[in-house]
């Protein structure tokens, strides 16, 4: 079984992902967390959400070597979860899609970049999964239910023609509408 959860920054797709793990522990299910060493935001060995909730997590490179750990090392537990997915090159979709023929298999990720740009892995492990967890997190500007993830740069819409990948929270990123998410110089 392949769960994906998917959304923006704080639709609470971390914090899904630890509570759907925590379960199984409880229930004697044996359990890997994994997050890209990109990611240190709050914690080098955990899994973060933004309201401070975590889980031990193994820390492995956001390329192929990581992907081929979760491949191997994924194949002894009952569960096997992965955060930030996004990350990741888009061959972990087809690890773990193998990997959730024998265990319960849950990946979490963002659905667009701040361009508004699906992101490839992400997409590609939601084509595989058995099911899939889209959430929302609070529009900032309206309070509407919040799809996109808008990018700020000293408080103004960061340039369409910046790098795709930049770690931060709340001071560089804010959840918003499609209403409210603007991107200066999209040409799509
Ligand atoms: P994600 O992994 O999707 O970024 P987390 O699970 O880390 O989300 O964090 C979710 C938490 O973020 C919420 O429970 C809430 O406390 C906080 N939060 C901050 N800003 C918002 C917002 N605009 N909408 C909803 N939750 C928010
Ligand atoms: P989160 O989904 O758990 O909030 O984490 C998303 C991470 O992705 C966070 O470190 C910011 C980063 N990020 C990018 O690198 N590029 C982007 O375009 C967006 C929207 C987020
Ligand atoms: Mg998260």
């Amino acid at each position: 079984m392949l769960v994906a959860i998917v959304g923006p920054m704080f639709a609470g797709k971390t914090t899904e992902l630890i509570r759907r793990v925590e379960r199984q522990i409880i229930a004697g299910r044996s359990a890997a967390v994994f997050k890209p060493s990109i990611d240190s935001r709050y914690d080098a060995l955990s899994v973060a959400a933004h309201n401070g909730l975590r889980l031990k997590a193994f820390v492995v490179p956001p390329d192929e070597s990581g992907v081929a750990a979760i491949a191997e090392e994924g194949e002894r537990y009952d569960v096997v979860a992965v955060d930030e997915v996004q990350f990741f090159p888009p061959s972990l979709a087809e690890a773990l899609d193998r990997l959730a023929y024998g265990r319960l298999v849950i990946a979490a990720g963002l659905n667009l970049d701040y361009r508004g740009e699906p992101f490839e892995t992400t997409m590609r492990i939601m084509a595989y999964a058995d099911k899939v967890v889209s959430l929302t997190a609070v529009c900032k500007v309206c309070g509407r239910p919040a799809t996109r993830t808008q990018r700020l740069i000293g408080g103004r819409p960061a340039p369409a023609d910046g790098p795709r990948i930049l770690v931060g929270g709340g001071e560089t990123y804010e959840a918003r509408c499609r209403r409210h998410h603007i991107v200066p110089g999209r040409t799509a």
